[in-house]
């Protein structure tokens, strides 16, 4: 047993470097989850086979109350910055007179805009993760570490890895990761991040390791901390010898021979900038003789070896047409510039974010205006500065409404928020809001039924709440303005297959204010239904584990209004099951597509169906190339043979029942 464990967590760190660090899968999804079920239901028959090294631990223990603070044991330095060629120059120049050489062999590395930190294995095994902090005292953030795909919590056991192994790297999250969680924020009614590397940040320094989890973060290891093995020759070797050890290292990395080579590297960087898919705000230029690095040591808190040679910022000019306000499903009102369209590093942009009063007053933007804009973090575009020199004394000041623009109920705000709100909550505005926020993917996942669709239903008066959403047929669809038949029907077909869900996406899709996906998660685990959470009384709220007093407020109010209540039980009456947590987290058919087939012996096939769709999984009846599972039963027939030509992964029914097993007996 303890073999078998140990060969399970070996194969899917592999097939997690595979996928993460490598981004080359060796196998597909459905066998990965096949390992992780069977790792799973073993480590749960043998609790005293479990490692903090496997798989299944990435995200555990609980919130803290702070962070512990780690001494950095070699201090993490900064980098000097150079803007220009001739102060790159200049930095050459340096180097080549301090070693006394003609040229000088770099390292040119992307520059990402996000956050160090160093990691610590032991005898092979994660076992330590902080921030930079002042370079000295950084913050203990292990758990948090540990739910990132891409750090491996085991190296490869190979030869001359020393019991103690520190690393340090960039914390960093994608672009289009990046647009995505300000979106889910947006909807959550949180503010955006500013920029990518807020949002790093701001995800790495969380208490609750599980919000960490929800955040699409990643890392490359660019530096080696203390190191008393044997000298490397070159930095490049070193790098390589971190990627064997199954270490992410950005690829994007090369050689440049003196300084012609390395003006080469960022001309070629600057270019390429804008289709990589971080944001990238320069290149660290470092010596790579690891001889020379030592003879050059450092000044201050900057090694002599290295220098950041920061690109210019993106930034364009335009004007301002229109400054319009629009209404979220929480009501808030968000001022946004629609300005004359202009390309700023490659995309066309034509609106931008004025996020809220106090920014519009602060940066003073007005209709006519000529402005600076800037893709914040390469993505969300903002008004760096208004071009007072341009102005013609014909721009009006914008008076920020006391109404809403939509339904014209009265907007506030409250004391202490930078928000104004518009406070009628049957505002059209805030209705198709909620819809749209109750159709997003992490909610009930309602392919098809976008802003414009959620505005239209609305308006024509279909829908006035979400349980609305499941009386629509094909004739009432086909009512409305641009819906063809096939749009028509496939929202249907959407709408039916989003019955099946989780209590923890249906809590989510509610949009309780402050309840975001890891919150909805917790009160799912803690209540496994919704009704008791009619009954909870603001105390009992208030002790779940993670959810403060405001929370527990928000909750209580949210499930006593009767409108409300209302609106949920008319939802599970319109046939949405939310399946409670037990079953659905560790099952391997979570989110699954299921044919069933032949005759089973142990179960009725209603009872497979129910069993699948209790743990989230979809049962249909014909095969196709979407189909994850086939579970063959006696005399199966034409199924099992285009399963078998569709490469469909057919499960005999002593397998459906081993991977329904971990769950129900939990
Ligand atoms: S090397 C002593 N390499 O830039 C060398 N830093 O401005 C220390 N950074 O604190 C770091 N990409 O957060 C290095 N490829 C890279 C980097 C990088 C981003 C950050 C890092 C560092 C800051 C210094």
């Amino acid at each position: 047993m303890k073999a078998r464990i140990q060969a399970l967590v070996l194969q899917i760190h592999h097939h997690d470097h595979c996928y993460y660090v490598l981004d080359s899968p060796e196998i597909g999804d459905a066998a990965y989850d096949r390992l992780m079920a069977e790792l799973l239901s073993l480590e749960q028959a043998h609790p005293e086979l479990l490692t903090p090294a496997s798989p299944t631990q990435r995200v555990g223990g609980t919130a803290a109350q702070k962070f512990s603070q780690v001494t950095h044991r070699l201090p993490m330095l900064s980098l000097g910055n150079v803007f220009d060629e001739t102060a790159l120059a200049e930095f050459d120049e340096r180097v080549r007179k301090l070693l006394s050489v003609e040229s000088v062999t770099y390292v040119c590395e992307p520059k990402l805009d996000g956050l160090a930190v160093e990691l610590i294995y032991e005898r092979g095994a994660f076992v330590q993760g902080s921030t930079r902090g002042d370079g000295t005292v950084g913050e203990d953030v292990t758990q948090n570490l540990r739910t990132f795909r891409d750090i491996p919590l085991l190296l490869k056991d190979l030869p001359g890895v020393p019991a103690r192994l520190e690393v340090r790297g960039e914390v960093f999250i994608r672009k289009a990761a990046f647009a995505k969680l300000n979106q889910r924020r947006e909807e959550e009614g949180e503010p955006a991040f500013a920029n990518p590397r807020n949002a790093a940040a701001g995800s790495l320094r969380q208490l609750d390791p599980r919000v960490t989890a929800t955040r699409p973060l990643s890392i490359f290891i660019y530096e080696l901390g203390e190191w008393s093995g044997p000298a490397f020759g070159t930095h490049l070797e070193k790098l390589s010898w971190l990627a064997e050890l199954g270490l992410p290292i950005n690829p994007q990395n090369r050689r440049a021979v003196g300084l012609e080579q390395v003006l080469e590297a960022s001309a070629d960087a600057g270019n390429v900038r804008h289709g990589l898919p971080y944001e990238v705000d320069g290149l660290v230029v470092k010596v790579d003789s690891e001889d020379a690095r030592l003879r050059l040591g450092q000044v201050s808190r900057s090694p002599r070896w290295a220098i950041a040679y920061k690109f210019p910022p993106v930034e364009e000019q335009t004007v301002v047409e229109k400054i319009d306000v629009q209404v979220g499903r929480t009501g808030a009102l968000t001022p946004v510039a629609f300005l004359k369209p202009v390309k700023v590093g490659g995309v066309t942009v034509s609106r931008a974010t004025l996020h809220n009063a106090d920014e519009l007053l602060r940066k003073d933007v007005r209709v006519g205006d000529h402005v600076f804009i800037r893709r914040a973090g390469d993505v969300i575009p903002e008004i760096v500065t208004v071009i007072l020199s341009r102005r013609t004394g014909a721009e009006l000041p914008f008076v920020f409404p006391d109404q809403c623009p939509v339904c014209h109920a009265h907007a506030v705000r409250e004391e202490g928020e930078a928000v104004t709100r518009c406070t009628n909550l049957a505002c059209p505005a805030q209705l198709a809001g909620r819809l749209r926020h109750f159709a997003s993917r992490t909610a009930l996942d309602i392919e098809g039924l976008g802003e414009k669709l959620c505005e239209q239903l609305v308006a024509s008066g279909l829908v006035q709440a979400p349980a609305d959403l499941y009386a629509l047929t094909l004739s009432t669809l086909l009512k409305l303005e641009r819906m063809g038949e096939k749009s028509a029907e496939n929202l249907l077909g959407a709408l039916g297959r989003s019955k099946q869900t989780t209590l923890r996406r249906f809590l989510y899709a509610l949009g309780v204010r402050h309840v975001g996906e890891a919150t909805a998660k917790t009160l799912a685990e803690h209540f496994k239904d919704v009704r008791p959470l009619f009954e909870a009384s603001a105390e009992e709220l208030s002790r779940v584990r993670d959810v403060g007093p405001e929370m527990a407020r928000a909750l209580f109010e949210f499930f006593h209004e009767a409108k409300n209540r209302q609106s949920i039980l008319a939802l599970l009456e319109a046939g949405v099951s939310p399946a409670p947590p037990e079953l659905v987290e560790q099952s391997a058919f979570m989110g699954k597509s299921v044919v069933l087939t032949g005759t089973l012996a142990l179960m009725s096939r209603d009872q497979a169906k129910e069993e699948v769709e209790r743990r989230g999984g979809r049962v249909s009846g014909s095969i196709s190339k979407k189909t994850d599972f086939l579970v063959a039963g006696d005399a199966a027939g034409s199924k099992l043979k285009k399963a078998q030509e569709l490469g469909v992964q057919v499960l005999d029914e002593g397998a459906f029942a081993a991977l329904l097993k971990p769950v129900a007996g939990a």
